[in-house]
């Protein structure tokens, strides 16, 4: 066996090392729900909600089963449906567009920015354009800020509002970033997020939340987490979900939510780290002014003439993973090539399901774990 293969390999994201920092507190949190035995919208999940609120600065927060549902549960109460026309960036997470289509809406793709990966204004507006040219109704925008930078959230409202559309944010993987100076969660009419295990604020299973600042919204969203239920349990109003988010996530939350800040700060020196000492052999991710990341992923591009398998292989072959976020834009997969894309196309998210790949990214990402990864990365493109 050759030396690389000898290296002991990194984790992509270390779970376990913030299990090792949280131990006691998480044990403890779980055993309080197992001692009260109310799983199900116990109080952890309304002291969840307070904290949360508290901290981005929402006045409502409605705790929920998985970061899809909450997207899918603001377009349901919005009673977005057929007819309706919902803008995405194509360059994301299906769950974004997914949503849209669940409902019987369709999902119009438009482009990102090639330096910040998110929304991109001008293709927003022609998007606009194609949905009305379609004879569809643009009823909202989801802009995702995606990889952990907060989108351009002026930029979109202004459209937004000029058009009658209300802003949906995807923060799936940007809650606890902000921007200019105020946390995500209180940009747009609502906010979504999800606390899958790998997300920057991750619980122990599924989870999401949801952030408005409209108190009938709120209401509206609480109804449909329990099927649509009415001021009796029995007398469903409307359709919903069971769309809750468990009593036990909710307590392991509380924890991790205490030193989120602290990781958020751990994670913006790994990223300066990476960007200082990579900036110079590949593309490395770009904050715009007023920006900032929680860095869900440090995502860099390759330089011209470098294979992205080869480049993969190598650091692999060192132990090192990364990975592909993402290897198709949503306009590019079986399931969703159907629905409409802005006029011009969608180059940018195209070139870059193409040169984008995703270094190991967390908050105890060390020094020396950290020199490895980025020698690999320089040897990989000199080699
Ligand atoms: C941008 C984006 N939107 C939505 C979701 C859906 O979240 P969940 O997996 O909790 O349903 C994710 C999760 O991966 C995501 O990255």
């Amino acid at each position: 066996m050759n030396q690389h293969l000898r290296a002991q390999a990194i984790p992509f994201i270390d779970v376990g090392a913030q299990r090792r920092r949280l131990g006691l507190a998480i044990d403890e949190a779980m055993s309080r729900v197992l001692d009260h035995c109310q799983f199900i919208n116990g109080p952890e999940v309304t002291k969840l909600e307070a904290d949360l609120a508290a901290f981005c600065g929402a006045r409502h927060v409605i705790g929920c089963a998985s970061g899809t549902d909450a997207l899918l549960m603001v377009l349901m109460a919005k009673q977005v449906g057929p007819g309706d026309a919902v803008l995405c960036p194509s360059f994301t997470f299906c769950a974004t567009g997914e949503v849209v289509a669940l409902t019987g809406a369709t999902p119009v793709f438009v482009d990102v920015n090639e330096a910040t990966f998110n929304m991109d204004a001008a293709s927003l507006k022609r998007g606009i354009a194609t949905a009305r040219r379609l004879g569809l109704r643009p009823v909202a925008v989801i802009p995702v800020d995606l990889f952990g930078q907060s989108a351009d959230h002026d930029a979109i409202g202004t459209i937004a509002k000029a058009e009658g559309l209300f802003v949906l944010d995807d923060a799936a993987q940007g809650f606890g970033a902000s921007y200019k100076d105020r946390r995500l969660g209180t940009f747009g009419l609502v906010t979504a997020t999800s606390f899958f295990p790998a997300k920057p604020l991750g619980c122990f299973g599924d989870g999401g939340a949801i952030f408005t600042d409209d108190a009938d919204l709120a209401a509206t969203l609480r109804s449909i987490r329990v099927h649509g239920q009415g001021s009796d349990k029995y007398d469903n109003v409307r359709l919903g979900l069971t769309g809750r988010l468990d009593t036990m996530q909710a307590a392991i939350l509380i924890e991790k939510l205490k030193i989120f800040e602290d990781e958020i700060a751990a994670r913006n020196g790994v990223a300066e780290r990476y960007s200082r000492l990579l900036g110079n052999v590949v593309t490395v991710p770009q904050l715009a002014p007023g920006c900032t990341s929680v860095w869900a992923q440090y995502t860099i591009r390759l330089p011209k003439g470098t294979g992205r398998d080869s480049f993969a292989a190598a650091l692999k072959a060192q132990g090192i993973p990364t990975a592909i976020y993402y290897p198709k834009s949503m306009h590019q997969q079986t399931a969703y090539c159907h629905f409409p894309v802005a006029d011009g196309g969608l180059p940018v998210s195209e070139q870059l399901s193409q040169d984008v790949i995703s270094l190991p990214m967390h908050a105890y990402l060390d020094e020396a774990t950290q020199d490895r990864i980025i020698a690999a990365v320089r040897g990989a493109i000199a080699g």
